[in-house]
């Protein structure tokens, strides 16, 4: 009897152990996946190198809900000239010629029931890094933050920014 409960408590502390490791690498997938893009934008590039702000291309951060994705044809006040020789600038030249809008993967969101607005945090001088992690150094965009409840609301709290739960529940 106690050979038979001590076999099974080996094969329940493995069923437990490889369930918590599955669990783990899907939740991990699921919290920080990078997406395949259409075009590899480098912002490290763009940023370090080529010296533009944030703001320049995603216009609306600090005036709506929404930061915003540049257009092609911000893209080409510069790509029409620089780098035409490279693979990823002829096919953002073939987007622009086709007049079609890159349809970029989204990397950071929220859920349709949270309200999120980019204008109040970024007027109040929170840095774009502090949720999306050091973006300027990056080739290739990838969530560096959870952007769970949790994240928002101990900022929240820490700041005294509203935590009732209509303020990001509406
Ligand atoms: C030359 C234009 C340009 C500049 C400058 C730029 N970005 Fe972007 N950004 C893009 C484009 C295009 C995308 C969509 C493709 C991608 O995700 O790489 C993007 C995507 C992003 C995303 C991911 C969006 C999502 O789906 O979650 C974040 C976050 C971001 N940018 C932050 C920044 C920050 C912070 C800076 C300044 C340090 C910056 N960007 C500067 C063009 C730009
Ligand atoms: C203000 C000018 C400017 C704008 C606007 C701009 N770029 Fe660039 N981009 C550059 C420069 C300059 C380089 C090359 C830097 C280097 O390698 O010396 C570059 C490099 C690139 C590269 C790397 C090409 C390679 O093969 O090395 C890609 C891809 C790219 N840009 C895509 C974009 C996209 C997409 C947008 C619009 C969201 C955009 N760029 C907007 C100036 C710009
Ligand atoms: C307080 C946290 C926070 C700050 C600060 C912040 N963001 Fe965001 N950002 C988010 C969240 C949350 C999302 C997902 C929003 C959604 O799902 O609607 C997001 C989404 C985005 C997106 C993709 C969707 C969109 O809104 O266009 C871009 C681009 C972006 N942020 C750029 C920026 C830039 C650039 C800055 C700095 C000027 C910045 N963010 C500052 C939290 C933040
Ligand atoms: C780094 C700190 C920080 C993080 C992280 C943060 N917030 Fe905020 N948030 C603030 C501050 C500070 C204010 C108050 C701004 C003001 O008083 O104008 C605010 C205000 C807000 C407001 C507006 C409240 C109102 O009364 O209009 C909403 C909605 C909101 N945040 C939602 C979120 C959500 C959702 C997240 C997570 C995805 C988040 N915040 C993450 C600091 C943060
Ligand atoms: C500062 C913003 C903020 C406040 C305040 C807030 N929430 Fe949330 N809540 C979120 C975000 C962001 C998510 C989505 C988390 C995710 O995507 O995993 C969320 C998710 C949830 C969920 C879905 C389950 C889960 O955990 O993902 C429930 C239920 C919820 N909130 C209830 C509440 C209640 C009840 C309150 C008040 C006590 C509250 N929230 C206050 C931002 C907030």
């Amino acid at each position: 009897m106690m050979r038979r409960l001590g076999a099974w408590a080996v094969y329940v502390y493995f069923a437990v152990f490889l369930g918590i490791i599955l669990g783990l690498s899907s939740y991990w997938d699921h919290i920080y996946a990078t997406p395949e893009q259409p075009i590899k934008f480098p912002h490290k590039t763009h940023v370090e190198k080529v010296g533009l702000k944030c703001e320049s291309c995603h216009l609306y951060a600090d005036k709506s809900r929404q930061a915003g994705i540049p257009s092609v044809e911000r893209c080409m006040q510069c790509h029409q000239a620089v780098k035409t020789d490279s693979p990823e600038i002829q096919k953002l030249t073939r987007f622009w010629k086709q007049r079609k809008p890159i349809e970029w993967a989204k990397i950071h969101k929220v859920p349709d029931f949270v309200y999120f607005s980019h204008k109040r945090h970024v007027t109040n001088g929170i840095p774009c890094q502090t949720c999306h992690g050091e973006v300027q150094a990056e080739m290739e965009v990838h969530k560096a933050k959870t952007l769970s409840m949790g994240f928002c609301v101990s900022c929240h709290r820490e700041n005294n920014a509203p935590v009732d739960c209509y303020t990001c529940h509406k």
